[in-house]
C-alpha cells in the first residue's frame, strides 16, 4: 500500500512539475474555468482539413489510395520529390474565406480549427523556416490563415490551428513509422532526419509563427499524433506557445505525458462522455478528413443533428469536419448539411449553447408503445430516442422519435416542472405526474422530424432526479 501511495505521489509531482517546468504558477480552478468559458459555451465548431493532399484527392498514379485523403503520401508511400510536385497544382483561386466563415457561422458554429500544417509538413501559412509552404511552393502564393482570421474577426467566430507537431513527412519529422525516440526512415531515404533538430528548427519556430501573426488568434492549438514525442520535446513546444498565448486552449495530443485541456475522441461519441473533463468529438461528414474526389459516403443531416444533441447531452463539444478542394471550394454536400444544421440551430440552439449534460445518468431513454404501466402509461425503456441537456432551472428534451401515444414520460424527475414549452412553436404543454414519472401531453405532429425540443422550467435551479444506478 505504502509503495503505491509513494508511486502515486511521485506521478502527481511529475505531472504537476510538467506544468510548472514552464515556470508558471499552477492555474486555479477559477482561472481555468474562466479560460475555458467561451469554449464550453460554444459547443459546436468547424474542423477544416485543407492542403496539398486535395490535389491528388485520393488518387496516385491513376489508382485510388485507401485511407484518409490527407494521408495519401504515407499510404501511397509517395517519395518526397514526387509528392512535392502536387504543390504546383495547388491553386485555390476560388477560395473565399468570408464564404467559409459565413457558412460556419450560419450553421451555428462558434469556432473553426483549420490545419495550419498536417502530417505532410505543408504549411498553409507564410513560414520562414521551410520552403514547403503555400507561399513559396504554389502558384497561389498567398497565406490562407490571414484572410480566415480576418473573416473570423468580422463574423465573431474564434479561430484555432491544427498543427501536426511530430509527424512531418517532408521536413524531417516523425514519419509515423514505429521507432524509438528518433524519426525512423519512412518510405523515402530523403526523410531521414534528427527528431530534435526537426522540433528545434521547424516545429517550434512554426508554432511561434502561427501564434504571432494572426492578431488575437489562435484561440486553440489542436495538436495531433504525438509520434516520437518525449517530455522534453513536448515541454519545449508547450513553453513556446504559452510564452506567446498564455490563455490558449490546448488539446490532449501534444505528447510527453501532457493531458491538455480537452479530450479528443475521434469519429465516435463516448457513451458516457468524460464526466468532469472538457471533451470534444471530432468527426468527418463523409469518410475522410482531407478531400477525396470519390468519397461520397455522406452522413445524413439527421445523423449530424442527433450527434450534436447526443454529444451535448454528455457534456461535450462537436467539431464537425469539411475537406475543401484544391480550387478552394467546399464540397456542396458539406454546404448543404451545414445549412440544414443551421436551420435547426436557429430554432433550437438554446438547448445546445452553454448547456450541461443530462441529469439522467446513463443514455437518454425512450418509452415503449406497447409495454404500459398499470395505469396505462408507456413504460420507460433505456434506448436512444431522446436526449436531455440542462441549464440552471431548465431541462431541454431533444425528442428524436415522436411517441405515437402523444405522451412523453420522464421517470425519476423529482423537481417540480413549472412550465413545459415546445421550443419550435411556443406551444405550452400540459404536465402531469404519475407513478411512471412526469408526463407531457404532446401534439399529434412533431414540430421537427429530426429532433423536437421541449424546454422544461423547473422549480429548482439544478434538477433533482432519482439516482439512476
Ligand atoms: C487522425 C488522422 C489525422 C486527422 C485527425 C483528426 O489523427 O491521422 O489525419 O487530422 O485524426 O482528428
Amino acid at each position: 500500500m505504502k509503495r503505491n501511495l509513494l508511486l502515486l505521489a511521485l506521478l502527481g509531482v511529475a505531472f504537476f512539475s510538467w506544468q510548472l517546468q514552464a515556470g508558471e504558477p499552477a492555474e486555479t480552478k477559477e482561472q481555468r474555468d474562466s479560460r475555458m468559458t467561451w469554449w464550453r459555451e460554444a459547443k459546436f465548431g468547424l474542423f477544416i482539413h485543407w492542403g496539398v493532399y486535395s490535389v491528388p484527392a485520393g488518387y496516385y498514379r491513376g489508382k485510388s489510395v485507401a485511407g484518409n485523403g490527407e494521408w495519401i503520401m504515407n499510404k501511397g508511400k509517395i517519395p518526397m520529390a514526387e509528392y512535392q510536385l502536387f504543390a504546383k497544382d495547388f491553386n485555390p483561386v476560388k477560395f473565399n474565406a468570408y464564404d467559409w466563415v459565413k457558412a460556419a457561422k450560419e450553421a451555428g458554429m462558434k469556432y473553426i480549427i483549420i490545419t495550419a500544417k498536417h502530417h505532410d509538413g505543408f504549411a498553409m501559412f507564410d513560414t520562414k523556416v521551410s520552403k514547403w509552404n503555400i507561399v513559396d511552393a504554389t502558384p497561389y502564393s498567398k497565406d490562407v490563415l490571414k484572410p480566415l482570421a480576418e473573416a473570423c474577426r468580422k463574423y465573431g467566430v474564434k479561430l484555432g490551428f491544427y498543427y501536426s507537431q511530430a509527424q512531418d513527412w517532408n521536413n524531417g519529422g516523425s514519419t509515423g513509422v514505429p521507432s524509438g525516440t528518433n524519426a525512423a526512415p519512412g518510405w523515402d531515404t530523403a526523410q531521414k532526419h534528427d527528431m530534435d533538430d526537426y522540433i528545434d528548427n521547424i516545429a517550434i519556430p512554426q508554432v511561434k509563427e502561427i501564434c504571432s501573426h494572426y492578431g488575437e488568434f489562435p484561440a486553440v492549438i489542436w495538436w495531433d499524433t504525438p509520434r516520437n514525442m518525449n517530455t522534453n520535446r513536448a515541454q519545449k513546444l508547450y513553453d513556446a506557445v504559452h510564452a506567446l498565448r498564455p490563455s490558449i486552449i490546448l488539446n490532449n495530443r501534444l505528447g510527453g505525458g501532457y493531458n491538455g485541456d480537452t479530450e479528443t475522441p475521434e469519429q465516435h461519441i463516448p457513451p458516457q462522455g468524460y464526466p468532469g473533463r472538457d471533451w470534444e468529438t471530432c468527426m468527418t461528414m463523409n469518410g475522410t478528413w482531407g478531400y477525396k474526389k470519390d468519397d461520397n459516403n455522406w452522413k445524413s443531416t439527421e445523423t449530424l443533428i442527433r450527434n450534436l444533441c447526443d454529444i451535448a447531452s454528455k457534456g461535450g463539444n462537436y467539431l464537425l469536419n469539411i475537406g475543401p478542394t484544391s480550387e478552394g471550394l467546399v464540397p456542396q454536400p458539406s454546404l448543404d448539411r451545414l445549412a440544414e444544421i443551421g436551420k435547426w440551430m436557429k430554432v433550437n440552439g438554446e438547448a445546445i449553447y452553454g448547456s450541461g449534460p443530462t441529469p439522467f445518468g446513463a443514455e437518454a431513454g425512450k418509452f415503449s408503445d406497447t409495454e404500459k404501466d398499470k395505469d396505462g402509461t408507456p413504460k420507460f425503456m433505456a434506448n436512444w430516442d431522446w436526449r436531455a441537456t440542462t441549464k440552471p432551472g431548465k431541462i431541454f428534451l431533444e425528442i428524436f422519435q415522436w411517441p405515437t401515444s402523444r405522451r412523453f414520460v420522464l421517470p425519476g424527475l423529482l423537481s417540480k416542472v413549472t412550465d413545459a414549452t415546445l421550443v419550435a412553436t411556443g406551444q405550452k404543454l400540459a404536465v402531469s405526474a404519475s407513478s411512471a414519472g412526469m408526463t407531457l401531453d404532446l401534439p399529434a405532429e412533431a414540430p421537427d422530424k429530426i429532433a423536437s425540443v421541449v424546454r422544461l422550467e423547473l422549480a429548482d435551479t439544478s434538477p433533482k432526479v432519482e439516482s439512476t444506478n
